[in-house]
């Protein structure tokens, strides 16, 4: 794994310190770099209403969108509560992948805290799209 590889992944922990996840004790952390450089993180923030709760991946896609950015180059997602011997608690959920897929550059790897590198073609191989 590359140094900024590292480095992204720690932007993740980071950011999963700061997670709003009052029911489900369950925080999330994620970051990005988009093609021009730029850092983005986001974490999982909840609501009363749990319907409204929005996962990490999307509140730091949607961040960085906001920002003008349109891309995402790299991607790291660390859940610290999850459990390292069941991988399905570590990686990104489907609507997460959905929204990935939007901005995701051609050749994404998505650093999965705990799992490792799984390039984002494995993660959602057919994402709908409208053209
Ligand atoms: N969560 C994320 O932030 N990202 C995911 O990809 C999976 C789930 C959050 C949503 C909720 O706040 C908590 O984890 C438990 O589902």
């Amino acid at each position: 794994m590359k140094l900024d590889d590292d480095a992204l992944l720690q932007h993740a922990r980071e950011a999963s310190l700061k997670a709003y996840s009052a029911y489900s004790e369950f925080p999330v952390g994620a970051a990005l770099v988009t093609e021009d450089g730029r850092i983005f993180t986001g974490c999982n923030i909840e609501n009363a209403s749990y319907g409204l709760t929005i996962c990490a991946e999307r509140v730091a896609i949607f961040s960085a969108v906001a920002a003008g950015a349109r891309r995402i180059r790299r991607m790291a997602v660390s859940c610290p509560r999850g459990d390292r011997t069941q991988p399905n608690t570590l990686v990104p959920c489907g609507a997460c992948r959905q929204v990935i897929a939007e901005f995701a550059a051609e050749d994404l790897v998505v650093l999965v805290d705990g799992v490792g590198p799984i390039s984002f073609g494995m993660l959602l191989p057919t994402p709908f799209r409208l053209r």
